[in-house]
């Protein structure tokens, strides 16, 4: 099967097999079957890189319901099942007057796989909102849930790309929101776009955040890519403060444990990098943090491409950039 129009950046792979399942009993059927060699979890190919053709099975979540499972007035709890689109859900909240997820807005993905990497932008992550986690355990064939606390969230990470890798299979996530407006407005520009549409109502927020996000990420149906390719580098204290003195104007942010983040854009945007292209790979000239497929790359050339970009930051920053991407 080729996987062209199911990852983002639309690298020409090919999976042995893809199945499609809504429940946890269509993956019990599968499993019970005997597993036949790998298996991995591919749903909106937003996140991911093929670098070459694989050999697997690839499970794909299609269930898409939203429900309702109570409203005090003020807190409301929702089960979203996984194949439900991102950005689907954000507009369902925002229709119903439901604050929580707003400055998520247009995130490309499905529901399934917001914990994972624990998405995040414009000061709010999945985590602020989800308070559970249904999957599917392959050992048991039970279904389980599995409460926040326990998901081991942090920035771009929980325990789902550690311990539970490869060992459970999401089928739905609880979220709550609220009808108490709860507007976070302190990222960048967010506030100036708000103001600019009247005001802090769910609406607009959304709509700045969407504006916000069309003028400095691509459009995967136009050009390929998958959002970040890279993680912002967590560094300690005097690491910030030795490059602080030479770059006044580095961005960096409070992180947790006293140590500090550094925007990985801007790295590869001050090593020159922004715009760079080699054959079909480049950096995109908006966001450098973001890297393109102007068509006809394969993962492999993505790959060796990515590698450039972290050995051009290592030599001038002596930082290390990781992938954000999932590389199979
Ligand atoms: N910057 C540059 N040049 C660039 C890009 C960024 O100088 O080419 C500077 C910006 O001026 C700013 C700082 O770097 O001072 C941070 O940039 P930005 O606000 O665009 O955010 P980011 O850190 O590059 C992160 C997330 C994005 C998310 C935005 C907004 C990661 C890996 N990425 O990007 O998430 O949309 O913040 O909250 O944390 C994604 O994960 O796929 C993603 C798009």
């Amino acid at each position: 099967i080729s996987l062209r129009g199911r990852n983002s950046f639309g690298v020409d792979q090919r999976a042995a097999r893809l199945v499609e399942f809504e429940t946890a009993e269509d993956l019990r059927t599968f499993f019970a079957a005997g597993i036949p060699g790998r298996w991995t979890v591919l749903a909106g190919g937003n996140n991911i890189l093929f670098t070459e053709d694989y050999d697997g099975v690839l499970l794909t979540p299609v269930a898409r319901q939203i429900a309702l499972l109570s409203d005090d007035g003020d807190e409301v709890r929702l089960r979203v099942e996984a194949g439900v689109e991102w950005d689907d859900l954000v507009e369902w909240a925002v229709e119903r007057g439901l604050w929580g997820i707003e400055n998520l807005s247009l995130i490309p993905g499905k529901a399934g796989s917001a914990p994972v990497q624990n998405i995040g932008a414009y000061g709010c992550e999945a985590k602020d909102a989800i308070r559970r986690v249904e999957m599917y355990c392959v050992e048991t064939g039970n279904l389980l849930t599995l409460d926040a606390a326990h998901c081991g969230f942090g920035y771009r990470e929980s325990v789902f790309k550690h311990d539970l890798k490869g060992r459970v299979i999401i089928t739905a996530i609880e979220i709550r929101l609220s009808h108490t407006p709860r507007p976070k407005l302190g990222y960048g520009d967010v506030e100036r776009e708000v103001e600019a549409r009247g005001g802090a109502t769910l609406r607009n927020i959304r709509e700045a955040i969407c504006s916000i996000r069309r003028a400095k990420l691509p459009d995967p149906a136009v050009l390929g890519n998958a959002g970040s390719f890279f993680k912002n580098p967590v560094v300690e204290a005097p690491v910030a403060e030795r490059l602080l003195a030479e770059y006044p104007d580095m961005p960096h942010y409070a992180a947790p444990e006293g140590r500090v983040k550094l925007a990985a854009g801007w790295l590869i945007d001050r090593a020159g990098m922004k715009g760079y292209r080699e054959g079909s790979v480049g950096v995109h000239e908006r966001q450098a943090l973001v890297l393109v497929n102007h068509g006809g790359a394969t993962g492999g050339e993505v790959i060796a491409f990515a590698r450039t970009v972290q050995a051009k930051v290592r030599e001038k920053f002596g930082i290390e950039i990781d992938t954000e991407v999932n590389i199979l």
